[in-house]
């Protein structure tokens, strides 16, 4: 298993979304999908205080309650890494000391933990000083409520100022990014970002590992698929998205596995990255995606996909 960054933190090599708990996926799907990765040797879980608060009837918190529940039944929490984040929920959508302090209770009490393994800032605010917000994390983790900090949809420009500040303060240090990454979205993070990243010796936990569903190979020509994400996803059905899923098929089959897990593969053999995030919905689903937990691409398949 890899080790995240300068932590002391295992992580296995597919992190694994939770947006969909509590919104795709109901109460009992969850926990068969929790329970199938675990099973299949995931110990490393992505929620978020705001996941998923943009289903009806729904406010926020969702997935941290079931991620919570399912733990309470679990007797290794300390195998498993938790990571949440604050900074995009409704009323708490900022990096205020107040808001960073109060919404790491609510979510340690949701969660049923004593402390969150990574609790990442969700989104740069440039409404509050680099400053506070800092100090603010960096109280949680000598509180012990938090053990690792991190940052996640940051410019190159902030997060090396934020490093600076942690370094120049004496303040935890970011870990972490979590950016936006995969095989059809490589722009905003290969260049300036990834260059920060890798000079700070931080480690990169991508997201959208799918493109949204786009990776996996069931968007083509033609389809119809019946997802929340589809109006999304499937933007990326265009002659630069062919290009990458003919690829993907053709190494699928060199390794009998699936698409995903090849996309998957690619991402978590990029430089910097640590483990790549995907969610899935159902068993079938993720037993698509448990295979990158083994599978190791060729540099030379790696660098095909990447030259596309
Ligand atoms: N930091 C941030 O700002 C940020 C932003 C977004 C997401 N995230 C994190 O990243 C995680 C992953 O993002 P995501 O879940 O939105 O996108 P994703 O991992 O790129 O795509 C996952 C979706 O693809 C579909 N899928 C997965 N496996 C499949 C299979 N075998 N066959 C067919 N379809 C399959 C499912 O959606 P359908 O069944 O609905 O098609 C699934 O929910 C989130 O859960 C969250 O933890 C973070």
């Amino acid at each position: 298993m890899p080790i995240l960054s300068t932590t002391d933190l295992n992580v296995s090599r597919l992190c694994l979304g939770g947006n969909v708990f509590g919104w795709t996926a109901d109460e009992d799907q969850s926990f068969a999908v929790l329970d199938a990765y675990a099973a299949a040797g995931g110990n490393f879980i992505d929620t978020a205080d705001v996941y998923s608060a943009w289903a009806e009837g729904n406010s926020g918190g969702e997935s941290e309650t079931i991620i919570g529940k399912w733990l309470a039944k679990r007797t290794d929490r300390d195998q498993i890494v938790v990571a949440t984040k604050v900074g995009m929920l409704a009323g708490f959508d900022n990096q205020k000391r107040d808001t960073i302090l109060t919404s790491a209770e609510r979510s340690l009490k949701r969660l049923g933990v004593d402390h969150i393994d990574l609790y990442y800032n969700h989104r740069d605010d440039p409404n509050t000083p680099l400053e506070e917000t800092l100090a603010a994390y960096d109280q949680l983790v000598r509180d012990g409520k938090v053990r690792y900090v991190a940052a996640s949809n940051f410019s190159a420009e902030r997060l090396a100022r934020a490093l600076e500040i942690q370094e120049r303060e004496g303040f935890a240090k970011f870990v972490a990014l979590q950016p936006e990454y995969n095989l059809v979205s490589r722009e905003k993070f290969e260049g300036d970002v990834r260059d920060v990243v890798a000079k700070n010796g931080l480690a990169t936990v991508p997201y959208y590992g799918l493109a949204r569903g786009f990776l996996t190979g069931k968007y083509r020509p033609g389809v119809e698929v019946h997802s929340p994400r589809a109006g999304a996803a499937s933007k990326h059905l265009d002659e630069h998205g062919l290009q990458v899923l003919e690829v993907l098929d053709e190494l699928a089959e060199t390794h009998r596995t699936t698409v995903a897990a090849v996309a998957l593969a690619w991402l978590a053999q990029q430089p910097t990255v640590a483990a790549p995030i995907a969610s899935a919905r159902t068993l079938e689903q993720l037993s698509d995606l448990t295979p990158v937990l083994e599978l190791e691409l060729t540099q030379a398949e790696v660098d095909r996909l990447s030259a596309i």
